[in-house]
């Protein structure tokens, strides 16, 4: 019989071999003419398979939400900074991307990944928070720079209100809302922020959707698929943050002095 030569790369989610590329199997025709969206698109690239419509149609939320948030966060000011200094679209863009990570943007999977331990143990909030007040870990997904109580984010407020009008179930979302009204117990800035809602609400689409095994959830909140969501969309702002500076020709920063303690 025929003999397979050992292979150096294994691919799953697309084939440009044929006719046309698939897309886990869905040729680009059928993608266009089913009227898939990108939410469609990022299910079958990351997941490798059709989501329902109310499942692609909360990540193209997710997206939409998080694409920018001004010029003052730590990613637009990197890249606003690295096109100031005469840098290219793609070295202005990773410059703004490189700082998402723990602080910033990229506490989804951490967030999905303890409140679903908490969750699954039976741990109470109050016993959530304490235990890991004890291990010196700050809650990923709870806390903002420039929210409180009374100035909530209002992107967490509108996931909230399509996942609970649109999920079979939002039982991890409401766990993070009891964490998070004990939190504000203790400072006011401990809000949920936008990454506590999406990686909370992605544990309830992955449960509630019927479209993943138990070990399938759990080898996605392991490997950690959801910081993909905000490295995503952020993209998207931080290439409107580079165009922006140019168009404007805006010279070289330089940060003031006055604004550094200089000191031994
Ligand atoms: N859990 C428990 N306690 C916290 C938390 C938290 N998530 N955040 C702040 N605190 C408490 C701590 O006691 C902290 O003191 P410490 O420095 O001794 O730990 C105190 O509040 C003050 O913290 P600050 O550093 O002044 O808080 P700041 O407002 O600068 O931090 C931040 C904001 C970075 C978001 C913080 O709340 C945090 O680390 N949160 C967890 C990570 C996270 O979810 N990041 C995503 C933010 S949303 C986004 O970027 C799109
Ligand atoms: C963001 O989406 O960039 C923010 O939540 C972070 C911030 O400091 O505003």
């Amino acid at each position: 019989g025929k003999v397979r030569a050992p292979t150096h790369i294994i691919s799953t989610i697309s084939d440009d071999r044929g006719e046309e590329p698939c897309y886990a199997g869905v040729p680009m025709s059928s993608i266009l003419e089913q009227g898939f969206g990108v939410g469609d698109i990022i299910s079958l690239l990351w997941f490798k398979r059709s989501l329902p419509r109310y499942c692609t149609k909360f990540i193209e939320i997710c997206i939409m939400l998080c694409a920018d948030h001004g010029p003052c966060v730590s990613g637009a000011h990197n890249t606003i900074v690295t096109a100031r200094a005469g840098k290219d679209l793609v070295s202005s863009l990773v410059s703004g991307l490189l700082t998402i990570g723990p602080r910033f943007g990229g506490a989804i999977d951490d967030a999905a990944r303890y409140f679903k331990d908490a969750y699954d143990r039976g741990l109470t909030p109050y016993e959530f928070v304490e235990s890991m007040k004890k291990k010196g870990i700050r809650v990923p997904g709870i806390g903002h720079r420039d929210k409180e109580s009374d100035n909530r984010d209002k992107r967490v407020e509108l996931l909230q209100e399509f996942a609970r009008t649109n999920f079979p179930s939002v039982k991890y979302m409401e766990y993070a809302v009891q964490v998070e009204t004990y939190t504000l117990t203790k400072a006011n800035n401990l809000v949920m922020n936008v990454d506590g809602a999406i990686g909370s609400l992605f544990l309830d689409l992955l449960a509630g959707s019927g479209m993943f095994t138990k070990p399938e959830i759990d080898e996605i909140v392991e490997i950690g698929y959801l910081n993909g969501l905000f490295v995503l969309a952020r993209s998207i702002g931080l290439i409107g943050h580079t165009f922006d500076q140019k168009r404007l020709k805006q010279p070289l920063y330089r940060h003031p002095w006055e604004d550094v303690l200089y000191t031994k």
